[in-house]
Formats: structure tokens, C-alpha cells, sequence
């Protein structure tokens, strides 16, 4: 029997503004999400949450998509918003674009990342889990991870790893998808996935079996709604060891922290932060943005562990690097490039002053 592992997540009401989710709403996923267990429709479970984001980490046998599972998920982040509404916490309900579910989860405002597989003798995984960016936070270190030699040395030394990997990648503005393989068509990925606003690596498969490697959330919230209500902060599921990039491969590109967009109104460009959960609480300028690890063994669809892979002293220079890059980026207050470009604004600011002074504008 296959395994599926899903990461379905939404901000449904944090406290300190955008700063972080309310215990109150991890105990009613949590009371939820074990019932479930109890009738059988999930077999495990682990809730965390980055900042306001909250990613219900879950296993089963019902394979992706499941309509049962997404019912849950969606019903459980309802029911999560009304007791965010009762403590007037901020943006209550913030994720949830509809008030009743219809089928799948997908365009209804939560984003979801979902992979089904066979169970190896030793399955790892790794739920990395993002907030105050974007989907397309992720392609830089996904990309290291299964086609950049300097990053995973099992792409030269592993002959289960040789043959490398094929990317999936959707353009998110056209909702039209592309499969690259790679290391053959390298170029021509990059030449894509370096545009994150608008190409978003969705999966990653083994070129030798088409195996499922990574999967990532890549619901635009903005884009299915039409304005701006948060930032469609990513999730990522990464399987490794035997065949995939050891789990130090998977860590390894987030001790640089790239620039990504996100932070403050979703309309500024910061260093992506690898933090320990206790530490995922972007509270400086609502940010950095930051991206939590957390490694499991996946056995007979339940999980074991997790370990807190970001709470290593390994990483804090990467830390010290993203306050360094922070601070730099601050400097720069309301210009580019810390504030995104006026087309890929978020609020509705600087329209709003485009109309005022419309009147204004003469020819040269
Ligand atoms: P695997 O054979 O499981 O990929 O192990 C290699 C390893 O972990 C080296 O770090
Ligand atoms: P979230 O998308 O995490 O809710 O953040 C929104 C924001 O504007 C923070 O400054
Ligand atoms: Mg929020
Ligand atoms: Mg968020």
C-alpha cells in the first residue's frame, strides 16, 4: 500500500499583527486532525506553524487530492478562524477565500503540497515550511538540491543520483506547466526558475524511475483572488537518502540566505532566514522572511519524530548573514530594490496614488 504525505497550511489569525498564530488554533487542529486518526482517515500527524502560517503536517493511504482529507483540513481551518474571530485575532480567517468547501482544497485560499509513495526500508522526509515570502522562495534551494553539484555531492558520486532529476514547473501567471530534465536542460530551467514571481518549480522527479523527489506549494493567493489578502507563504515536502540527496543535502542550501520577496505587505525583498520552530516569529519589520526544517522517518504511513533541523549552531552564521542582508536591505527604506517594483506590489498603495495624481501627469 502506497504512503501519503501532505503539508496543508493556512493563516487563519495571528497575534502581534502578522507576528505569529494563536495556541488556541493549533489546539483546535490538533483536537480535529485526531479524531481523524481515531476514524481512520488520516493515520498520523504533526501540527507546526511558521510566523501566522499554520502547516498541518499529515499522513494516510488516500492518495493526493483525496477529498475526504482536504474537507478536514479546510473545515478544521473554518473552524480555526471563528475562534480567531472570537479573540479578535489579526487577519482572522485571512487564507480562506470561501466560506463553504467544494471538492479540493486547491483555489480556496490554503496552500497544499501532497506527494504518494511507496515506503522504502527508511523513508526520510522533510517538511520545510516558509513565511513572509512567496512559492517561488523555494526554486533556488530546490534547485541546489537535485542538480547542483557543489550543493549535493550524491549528483557525482551516487549512481542512483547520476542520472539526475526532471523539474516540473509551472508558470503561475499563464497556468501553463513545463517539464525540464536536468542536468540536460539546466539552462534553460534556470533561465525560467530565476523569474520567482512568475515560474515556480511545483514538483521534482527521478529521471531513472520518475519517482516523486519534492513537491511545493505554489498557490498564488494574490492571483486567485485578485488583490491582495497575504502572501501565499510556501511549503515544501523533500524525500531523501538512498536514491535522493542525503538530509544534509536538503539543509545545505538554506545556510545561504537568498534574497526572496514577501517581507513587510508582501512588497519587499529580505533574506530568507533558517530558523529553529521556537525562533519562526518574524517580528522585525514583520520579518525577515524565515523557513523552518523539520526531518521525519516516514513508517507504515505514520511519523517518527521530527528533529528540529534549523537548531544547529551549524546554522547561525546563516542567521548572522540574513540580520546582516536585513540590515542592508532596510537602508534602503521605500526604494528598490528593498521595496518589489511597482508592478509586483502587493497593497494597493501606489495605485492609489497613481489615480491621485492622474490629473497631474503632463506630456514633456
Ligand atoms: P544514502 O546511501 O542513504 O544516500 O547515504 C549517503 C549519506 O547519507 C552520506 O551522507
Ligand atoms: P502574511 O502573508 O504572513 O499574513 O503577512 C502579511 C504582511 O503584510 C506582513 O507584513
Ligand atoms: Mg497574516
Ligand atoms: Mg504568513
Amino acid at each position: 500500500m502506497k504512503t501519503t504525505v501532505s503539508i496543508i497550511k493556512a493563516d487563519i489569525g495571528s497575534v502581534g499583527g502578522h507576528a505569529v498564530t494563536h495556541q488556541a488554533l493549533k489546539d483546535k487542529c490538533n483536537e480535529n486532525l485526531s479524531k481523524a486518526v481515531e476514524d481512520g482517515l488520516l493515520s498520523d500527524f504533526y501540527i507546526t506553524n511558521c510566523g501566522d502560517d499554520i502547516d498541518m503536517i499529515m499522513t494516510h493511504t488516500n492518495g493526493v487530492d483525496n477529498t475526504e482529507v482536504h474537507e478536514l483540513a479546510f473545515n478544521t481551518f473554518m473552524e480555526g478562524a471563528e475562534i480567531a474571530k472570537g479573540l479578535k485575532l489579526y487577519g482572522a480567517g485571512q487564507d480562506l477565500l470561501s466560506d463553504t468547501f467544494s471538492g479540493n482544497i486547491k483555489g480556496m485560499g490554503p496552500g497544499s503540497a501532497e506527494m504518494e509513495f511507496e515506503e522504502r526500508g527508511a523513508d526520510p522526509v522533510f517538511a520545510y515550511c516558509c513565511d513572509k515570502t512567496e512559492p517561488g522562495a523555494f526554486n533556488l534551494p530546490i534547485f541546489k538540491m537535485f542538480a547542483d553539484p557543489f550543493n549535493t555531492a550524491g549528483l557525482v558520486i551516487d549512481p542512483k543520483l547520476h542520472g539526475g532529476f526532471e523539474f516540473e514547473v509551472y508558470d503561475v501567471i499563464e497556468n501553463k506547466k513545463v517539464t525540464l530534465a536536468c542536468p540536460d536542460e539546466m539552462y534553460d530551467l534556470l533561465a525560467l526558475i530565476g523569474s520567482t514571481g512568475r515560474y515556480v518549480i511545483k514538483n521534482v522527479y527521478r529521471r531513472s524511475d520518475g519517482e516523486i523527489a519534492a513537491t511545493i506549494s505554489t498557490d498564488r493567493l494574490n492571483l486567485m483572488a485578485g488583490k491582495y489578502i497575504g502572501k501565499d507563504d510556501p511549503v515544501a515536502l523533500v524525500r531523501a537518502q538512498s536514491g535522493f540527496p542525503a538530509g544534509g543535502e536538503t539543509t545545505e542550501p538554506f545556510s545561504f540566505p537568498h534574497l526572496v520577496s514577501g517581507w513587510m505587505r508582501g512588497s519587499h525583498n529580505g533574506p530568507l532566514m533558517p530558523v529553529a520552530e521556537s525562533d519562526a516569529r518574524p517580528v522585525r519589520f514583520d520579518g525577515p522572511p524565515r523557513v523552518l526544517g523539520l526531518g521525519f522517518q516516514v513508517c507504515n504511513a505514520k511519523l517518527v519524530g521530527p528533529i528540529d533541523m534549523f537548531a544547529d549552531p551549524a546554522f547561525d552564521e546563516a542567521r548572522k548573514t540574513a540580520t546582516l542582508a536585513a540590515n542592508y536591505m532596510r537602508r534602503h527604506g521605500p526604494f528598490e530594490p528593498h521595496r518589489l517594483p511597482s508592478e509586483e506590489m502587493e497593497y494597493t498603495s501606489l495605485p492609489g496614488v497613481m489615480e491621485k495624481l492622474e490629473g497631474r501627469f503632463e506630456d514633456m
